[in-house]
């Protein structure tokens, strides 16, 4: 049975003030936390901070994750994160992809599978985000931009070591609206990534996880995650307030025992 995953993507928000007391609330909530992975993703700046919380805690329930990774390895490139230096802080996944960066900083399908090659050349686990935007869904290209999103990772690192991500199925137009897909559109969106993977390997379509996000919050995260094919979500705003994530855990923590 695929374990839950659920990750608390934080974007450009916080303080060191809001981290602590986040962390320091989420430890509260999810003393009794068990088989679900739980990662929160706070922005670059407080991976360090958020890390040293993580290590103080002394427990294994919340893991780090960062927004971003560079798409080449090289020193000699102003701004961009290594996957050494995430590796220092303690962070074990980073999310790549996510439709902001695609949208606001023009990251391509390319440069997207450049990121997903370093971060799983250096052993971190990408969050790898794929999704169509409203105006694709409308004109019903919805399933043939998921798959060219996916296969234009696939062209640059195999199905072996693509086992090894999280995918993350986030309809851009779902996004921070307040307006989830529902649970049969994402279920048969997750059904389709699925079967593109089968279409290189079985057994690692079997296996992978490929959560959802998009405005899921604790009110609409059982339907979402009672879904045979949601393996968890990738949470934003919520992310944010303590009750409505430990909430969402709970609830994956219910769904698959
Ligand atoms: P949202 O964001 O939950 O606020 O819609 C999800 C995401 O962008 O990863």
């Amino acid at each position: 049975m695929r374990k839950m995953f659920i990750a608390g993507n934080w974007k450009m928000n916080g303080s060191k003030l809001q981290a602590q007391e986040l962390l320091s609330a989420l430890y509260d909530n999810l003393a009794d936390l068990k088989n679900v992975d739980c990662v929160v993703c706070p922005a670059s700046p407080y991976l360090d901070y958020v890390s040293s919380i993580i290590k103080s805690s002394n427990k294994q329930t919340i893991e780090l994750g960062a927004q971003n990774i560079t798409p080449k390895n090289i020193p000699a490139f102003t701004g961009e994160i290594s996957p050494a230096m995430l590796g220092e802080f303690g962070a074990n996944y980073v999310i790549i992809g996510h439709s902001e960066r695609r949208k606001l900083l023009h990251e391509t399908d390319f440069l997207v599978a450049e990121k997903v090659d370093v971060a799983l050349d250096a052993g971190l686990v990408p969050i790898l985000c794929v999704g169509e935007t409203q105006e694709e869904q409308a004109a019903g290209v919805g399933f043939a931009v998921v798959a060219r999103q996916l296969e234009a990772v696939l062209g640059d690192v195999c199905i072996d070591e693509l086992s090894r991500a999280v995918i993350a199925y986030e309809p851009v137009w779902a996004i921070g609206t307040g307006l989830s897909a529902t649970p049969e559109q994402a279920q048969s969106m997750h059904a389709h990534i699925r079967k593109l993977i089968a279409n290189y390997d079985v057994t690692i379509a079997e296996k992978i996880r490929i959560i959802y996000g998009g405005s899921v919050n604790s009110a609409n995260a059982t339907q979402l995650l009672e879904q045979p094919d949601i393996d968890g979500c990738l949470v934003g705003g919520a992310s944010l307030k303590h009750q409505d994530f430990s909430d969402i855990c709970h609830i994956a923590m219910g769904i698959r025992k």
